[in-house]
């Protein structure tokens, strides 16, 4: 379950940059096509990650902020892109999104399912 997560959050920020590259390059089919895309992930995402906390027999207060961090960063990715296609300003979005990443790849690995890191 965990490769799993891993394999899904990772698919999609990896798109994500891909999906704004095509933005850029005025590919606006190919953005549209990722944007779906994406949204399966994040299912698949959300789907795995509460898979994770299911297995476990008690949920202390650091999961619960995984949950929400994660959760964030899903948000984040779908405003951002849409307010790009929009052409408006995502300057703010970007500087939660940098931060929200960050926190969620900590806690991620702080916690002890699967890779422990931290
Ligand atoms: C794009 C968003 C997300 C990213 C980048 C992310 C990242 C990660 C990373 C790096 C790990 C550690 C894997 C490991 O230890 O090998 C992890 C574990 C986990 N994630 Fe996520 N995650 C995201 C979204 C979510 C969501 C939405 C949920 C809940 C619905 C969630 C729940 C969990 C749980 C429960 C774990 C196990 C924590 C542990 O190691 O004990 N994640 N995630």
């Amino acid at each position: 379950m965990v490769h799993a997560h891993m394999t899904a959050w990772f698919l999609a920020i990896i798109l994500f940059f891909v999906a704004l590259g095509l933005h850029k390059s005025g590919k606006q089919k190919g953005f549209k096509v990722l944007k779906m895309i994406l949204r399966v992930l994040y299912i698949l995402i959300l789907a795995t990650g509460l898979g994770l906390i299911f297995s476990l027999a008690n949920i202390s207060f650091l999961y619960i902020v995984k949950v929400v961090v994660g959760l964030w960063v899903i948000a984040l990715v779908e405003i951002i892109l849409g307010r790009t296609a929009k052409g408006e300003n995502t300057k703010v979005l970007w500087i939660q999104f940098v931060i929200a990443l960050i926190l969620v790849l900590y806690l991620g690995f702080a916690l002890p399912l699967g890779t422990y890191i931290f």
